[in-house]
């Protein structure tokens, strides 16, 4: 359709946390080549922990499978012990980088300032930042979901009106994390569009917005039966190589299908 822009292709990202080995990771990467060779119409990444990183990459590169780092510093270089900077992610064969997942955020003290820096760190070094954001429990059940939301993604978008090129975000409520109860479709849609606001002030058209919190092959097809979610960062069900293949399937049915609506005239 002349004028129309091309649709946002989804991504199925799987965030291994502190979890896997060298078996594991190979199995893994083996699956989710296999996995994105069948699904060109989605995009597919990976995140392992630090010593699986070269691993990774060596294993995934010539495949449509993409390698992140979990986080990063700041900083280029200096004394930070047991951090990575962006550029050590890029030397490691990465093409992404998550940032101000909430585990980091609070394991490790990380507040919007520092996200920021890390943000800005990663597009320096040449790695594709995907924005992690999210609400706790206490904060939406005091009706304060979408001032926190706002406010951590603000806090990177502050002052730069190109901001948001090149940025994904994920919209991760805490309470979803880990706990087998995740977002209804209709609550994630919600934030989403909050969020899809504060991109568009800040030319992010182009940025995905994905749903993470207890995504299984169950639930992913209503996330991505939402026309405002972009794709899925997945925690436990990542680490089983048969449940990340169905989500990366049930992706690119959701993708062929909204492929198919956008040509009904
Ligand atoms: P779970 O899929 O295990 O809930 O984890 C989500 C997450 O934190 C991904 O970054």
């Amino acid at each position: 359709m002349p004028g129309t822009p091309a649709p946002r292709r989804l991504l199925v990202a799987g965030n291994w946390k502190m979890n896997g080995d060298r078996t594991l990771a190979a199995t893994l990467c083996a699956a989710a080549a296999a996995a994105a060779r069948a699904a060109p119409e989605v995009d597919v990444a990976v995140f392992p922990p630090a010593t699986l990183l070269e691993q990774a990459a060596a294993a995934l590169s010539g495949t449509p499978v993409a390698v992140g780092g979990q986080t990063c510093h700041g900083e280029r270089d200096g004394a930070h012990t047991g951090a990575l900077s962006a550029g050590m992610l890029r030397d490691a064969g990465c093409r992404s980088v998550l940032v101000g997942h909430s585990e980091v955020r609070t394991e490790q003290a990380q507040d919007d300032a520092a996200v920021a820096r890390s943000v800005a760190a990663a597009r320096a070094a040449g790695l594709a930042p995907i924005l992690c954001v999210g609400e706790t429990r206490a904060e939406r059940e005091a009706g304060r979901a979408r001032e926190v939301v706002e406010r951590q993604i603000g806090a990177v978008l502050a002052g730069r009106p190109d901001a948001a090129d090149g940025l994904d975000v994920a919209y991760e409520p805490v309470w979803a994390i880990g706990t087998g109860r995740s977002a209804t479709p209709a609550e994630a849609g919600e934030v989403h569009g909050w969020i899809r606001g504060l991109l568009e002030g800040a030319r992010g058209g182009r940025a995905r917005i994905l749903y993470g919190g207890s995504v299984t092959p169950d639930n992913i097809g209503g996330f991505l039966a939402v026309p405002g979610v972009d794709g899925v960062l997945v925690g436990g069900r990542s680490l089983d190589p048969t449940a990340f293949t169905s989500l990366v399937e049930a992706a690119r049915a959701a993708a062929v299908r909204r492929l198919a609506d956008r040509r009904r005239p």
